[in-house]
């Protein structure tokens, strides 16, 4: 498969035929046509291969059971079919209740079922089958994300001469934590299948290194040995589509709205709040800082109002149903304390919004509060930080965009007085600082543009 044109000047990703190959499609396929899906991973990658005809891999999601097997959309869509048990194991088992706690270094979380490793393993081969399916001599195949882990080696053993990129979006936990899986070695032979793994920070990347070297690979500097082959390991961090951010920022519409939007929080300063509804982002930490930081700066009552929007996420696992409900309750509490005739404290929306309309809360905010309590990356901080022409980002150090957003104010999101404190400092930034904080962290997200990322990523897969 040839993608665009061959000719001078043009970069790599138009000289090869590129598969994508994640759990999730880029949108999601309703009666109505395809909507955008939410997540990080997706909204960087689509506009990667919009321009392109290039080919996504994903698996066929519960509501598009009777959607075809392949899709002509904004991009061409192949969808894996996967039995419903299955999916249970693998997604709401393995993916969402083993890695993806564990990962984030919620170990109380994690649940040990072999079971769920079983539809994991499952999963992947059926993924293989499809990407072996679609894939010509001298395609690219550029894998993502923990749940596929074991895929890179399956379509190794399958063909040998296979380009294969691996980019891992959340975070890799130290080797003492990742050994408490009894199948670590298997996963993280798995992934060496790939010629090229990535990961948003060097502490990821170091940590998978240090992991490889416990299960007894060699380890040369950014490269490991598996059997008469290397595989490099590299931090390649990926950002958002900046040129989209930086059109939202300036487009007069919006700009329209967000004063609106201003106007009904009704006070001096407008704090804000992006989330899926999970358990890593700290939604409960911020509300319960939040509370805290009320109680302790009491010159703020009336003058300040937080909007928390937290898109529902997994609900089909009970960890994320349970936290809904902890998060109405503090909500609740707050509330009940604090609201008065003249002034709404907090507005809590449980819902998914266009990114228009996500640009609109990023424009109106004067504060972003982004606390994580642990992050791959989280482009929500860089989207704010992007769009706003004068407010103050406050970001968790535990997101590894805390790596690279020096000029944010950064919290530890477990240290709640410590939240308050800073939140009370950023309100109280001038604008003139709060702006040349801004236009250094623009400069720092612009590196990190998600169109060039693949370009780039796979300008170091032909060198790997
Ligand atoms: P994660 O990948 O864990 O979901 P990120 O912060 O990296 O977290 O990415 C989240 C993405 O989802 C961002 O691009 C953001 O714009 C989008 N998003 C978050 N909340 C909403 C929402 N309520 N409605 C629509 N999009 C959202
Ligand atoms: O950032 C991690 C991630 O799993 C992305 O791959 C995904 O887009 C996002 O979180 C949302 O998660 P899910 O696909 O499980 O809804």
């Amino acid at each position: 498969m040839t993608l665009g044109p061959r000719g001078l000047g043009k970069g790599i990703l138009e000289f090869v035929g590129l598969i994508i190959v994640a759990n999730r499609a880029p949108f999601r396929l309703t009666p109505e046509g395809p909507v955008p899906a939410v997540g990080g991973l997706a909204t960087a990658l689509l506009p990667v291969l919009e321009a392109r005809e290039g080919t996504w891999v994903a698996a066929r999601e519960e509501e598009e059971r009777r959607a075809p097997a392949a899709v002509k959309g904004p991009v061409h869509l192949e969808l894996v079919s996967i039995p419903e048990k299955e999916w249970r194991g693998y997604y709401g088992g393995f993916s969402n209740r083993i890695l993806w706690p564990l990962c984030h270094y919620f170990l109380e979380r994690v649940e040990l079922k072999r079971e769920f490793y079983r539809d994991y393993q499952r999963v992947n081969w059926r993924f293989a089958d499809k990407v072996l399916k679609v894939w010509r001599e001298g395609d690219v195949v550029f894998v993502q994300d923990y749940h596929l882990l074991l895929l890179p080696r399956l379509l190794r053993e399958r063909a040998p001469r296979m380009r294969i990129g691996f980019f891992y979006h959340i975070p890799w936990p130290s080797s003492g934590v990742f050994r408490i899986l009894p199948w670590g070695r298997a996963l993280v032979e798995g992934l060496l299948g790939a010629d090229l793994i990535g990961f948003h920070t060097q502490e990821y990347a170091e940590n998978f290194l240090r992991t490889a070297a416990y299960y007894g690979f060699p380890v040369k500097e950014d490269r490991i040995r598996v059997g008469d082959r290397w595989a490099r390991v590299k931090a390649h961090p990926l950002g958002i589509d900046t040129e989209r951010f930086r059109n939202l920022a300036q487009d007069p519409h919006i700009g329209l709205q967000a004063r609106g939007l201003k106007h009904l929080a009704g006070t001096e300063r407008l704090i804000l709040g992006v989330d899926r509804l999970d358990y890593t982002k700290g939604i409960l930490e911020r509300l319960l800082a939040y509370e805290r930081f009320l109680q302790s700066y009491p010159q703020w009552r009336g003058r300040v109002s937080l909007f928390q929007i937290a898109t529902p996420s997994r609900t089909s696992v009970g960890a994320y149903r349970e936290l809904k409900r902890s998060v109405d309750e503090v909500v609740g509490r707050i509330l009940g304390n604090f609201l008065r005739a003249d002034w709404v404290p907090l507005r809590y929306f449980y819902q998914t919004y266009t990114q228009e309309e996500l640009a609109t809360f990023y424009r109106a905010a004067d504060v972003a509060l982004i606390t994580p309590l642990r992050d791959g990356m989280n482009l929500v901080a860089l989207e704010y930080a992007y769009t706003s022409d004068s407010g103050a980002l406050v970001l968790s150090n535990l997101a590894g965009a805390a790596q690279y957003l020096k000029e944010a104010f950064l919290v530890n999101p477990y240290d709640l007085e410590g939240v308050a404190q800073t939140l009370d400092q950023a309100l109280r930034t001038p604008v003139g600082e709060r702006r040349e904080r801004l236009t250094s962290l623009k400069q720092r997200i612009q590196a990190l543009d998600a169109k060039t990322w693949a370009e780039r990523f796979l300008a170091s897969l032909e060198t790997a």
